[in-house]
C-alpha cells in the first residue's frame, strides 16, 4: 500500500500586488517562478482594480496566464490622491486577512506605492521589483512613486546597474539590493513566438489597410505631460502626421489619450490615410506590432525596454528616461516633444536603420528565476538582507 505523505508546508507566504497594465507582464513570470520553488511557498495575488477595462486589464490575464486575483479591490479611476487613498483603505483589510510574510510590488504606478506604504506601516516587509529607476523629473507621478516605494522597501530588485547607484545615493543599504535583470523581458521572450502578425491585427480591427514587411511605424502616447496639454498634444500629433506621409503609422490609443484628443477637438485631424487608430492592444498584439516595425515612437517606459530587447529602433517622446541603458546600450533615442528633434531622429532611422544596440546584461529571460531564488534565500535567512 502506498501512503502519500503531504507536501512539506512552507511557513512563508508572499502577497503579490498588481494594479495597472504595465504591472501585468512583470508579475506573470514572477508568480510562475515563485510557484516553482521547493518547498512550496504560498503565493496570492491582489488586484487593486486601478485598470479595469477589458482592453487594459482582462485580456492581459488571459494572454499571459496570470492566475485570477484572490482579491480585487476595485478602486477604479480618480485623482492621484483619491486613487492612492482608496487603494490604501481597501488594501489594509486584505493584509489583515492574508497576513503574508512579505508584500511584493512591481513598477511605479499608484497601486505600487499605496500597497507598499500600507504594508510598511503594518511592519510587513516589502519587496520591490524594478527598483532604482530614476528620471530625475519629479513632475512625473511615477518618479514620486519610485522614490517613496524604494525608501520603504526591504528587498530591492534592479533591472540595470544604474539602479544601484541611484539607490545608494538615496541612502539605501547595498545589502538590500539585488541586480537580477528585467522580468518584462522574461515575458517578452516567452511569448515572442505567439506574437500576432501586424496584418492580422489590422484585418481583425476591420481596417482596409495592410502593410508591407517592416514598412510601418507604431505610436503610443499616454503620459499626462504629453496628452493633458492641448498645445503639446496638438504639436505632437502634427509631427506624427508629417511622419505618416512617409511611413504608415499604427496608433493604439490609451483611454486617457482618446479622451483628451476628443476633449481638445483633435480627433478630426487624425483621419488621414497614413494613420491607423486602434483600441488599446493586448500583449500578444502589441508584441506583434513592435517586433516588425521600422520604428516605434512612444512615451512608455516599458516599450523603451521592449524595443531594445527586440532590436527595433525607438524614439522616446519625453525629455528624459529612467531607463538609461536603453539609450547607452539599446536602440532608444530621446527626442522629447520638439518636432525638429523628433523628425531628425525619424530621418536618421529611415536613412541608416537606426542604432543597432545590444541586449543589456541579464535581460536574458531568467530574471524571474533569479528573483524567486533570492526571495527564497531571504526568507530562509529570516528576512535579513
Ligand atoms: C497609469 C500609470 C502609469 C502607466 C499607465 C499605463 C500611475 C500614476 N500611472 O497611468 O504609470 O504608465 O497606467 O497605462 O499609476 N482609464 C480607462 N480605463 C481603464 C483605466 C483607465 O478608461 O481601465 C482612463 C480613465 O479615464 C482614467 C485615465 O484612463 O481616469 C487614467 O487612468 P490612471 O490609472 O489614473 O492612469 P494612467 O494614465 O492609465
Amino acid at each position: 500500500m502506498h501512503i502519500s505523505t503531504p507536501a512539506p508546508h512552507h511557513p512563508h507566504s508572499i502577497l503579490c500586488v498588481v494594479g495597472a497594465r504595465p504591472n501585468f507582464m512583470k508579475m506573470a513570470p514572477i508568480m510562475a517562478a515563485l510557484d516553482n520553488l521547493e518547498p512550496a511557498l504560498k503565493v496570492s495575488l491582489v488586484h487593486t482594480g486601478q485598470h479595469y477595462d477589458v482592453t487594459m486589464n482582462h485580456q492581459y490575464f488571459e494572454a499571459l496566464g496570470i492566475p485570477q486575483p484572490d482579491i480585487n479591490l476595485e478602486v477604479g479611476s480618480g485623482s492621484h490622491a483619491v486613487q492612492t487613498a482608496d487603494v490604501m483603505r481597501r488594501f489594509e483589510p486584505a493584509l489583515d486577512v492574508t497576513q503574508p510574510s512579505a508584500v511584493l510590488v512591481v513598477g511605479d504606478v499608484n497601486s505600487t506605492l499605496a500597497c507598499a506604504l500600507v504594508a510598511a506601516k503594518k511592519g510587513i516587509p516589502v519587496i520591490h521589483v524594478e527598483a532604482g529607476l530614476r528620471s530625475f523629473d519629479r513632475a512625473m507621478p511615477e518618479e514620486i512613486n519610485r522614490i517613496l516605494t524604494d525608501q520603504i522597501s526591504d528587498l530591492l530588485f534592479i533591472t540595470e546597474r544604474s539602479g544601484r547607484e541611484n539607490l545608494l545615493r538615496e541612502g539605501i543599504a547595498d545589502s538590500r539590493i539585488r541586480f537580477v535583470g528585467n522580468v518584462m523581458i522574461d515575458t517578452l521572450r516567452r511569448n515572442l513566438e505567439r506574437a500576432v502578425p501586424v496584418n492580422k491585427i489590422l484585418k481583425d480591427a476591420g481596417k482596409k489597410m495592410s502593410v508591407n514587411g517592416h514598412d510601418y511605424a507604431v505610436l503610443t502616447l499616454h503620459r499626462p505631460s504629453n496628452v493633458d496639454d492641448p498645445n503639446i498634444l496638438r504639436t505632437l500629433l502634427e509631427t506624427i502626421l508629417k511622419i505618416s506621409t512617409r511611413l504608415p503609422v499604427i496608433f493604439p490609443m490609451h483611454p486617457r489619450t482618446r479622451a483628451m484628443t476628443e476633449k481638445f477637438g483633435l480627433s478630426e485631424m487624425l483621419n488621414v490615410p497614413g494613420l491607423v487608430q486602434l483600441p488599446p492592444m493586448g500583449y500578444l498584439e502589441m508584441l506583434g506590432l513592435m517586433k516588425d516595425a521600422r520604428v516605434v515612437l512612444t512615451d512608455s517606459g516599458g516599450i523603451q525596454e521592449e524595443t531594445t530587447a527586440l532590436g527595433v529602433p525607438c524614439i522616446t517622446l519625453r525629455n528624459n528616461t529612467e531607463r538609461p541603458i536603453t539609450v547607452d546600450e539599446g536602440t532608444n533615442t530621446i527626442a522629447g516633444q520638439d518636432p525638429v528633434k523628433i523628425l531628425a531622429a525619424f530621418d536618421e532611422i529611415m536613412r541608416s536603420g537606426g542604432k543597432a544596440g545590444r541586449i543589456p546584461e541579464y535581460w536574458d529571460g531568467q530574471a524571474s528565476v533569479r528573483i524567486a531564488a533570492a526571495i527564497h534565500a531571504w526568507l530562509e535567512n529570516g528576512l535579513r538582507s
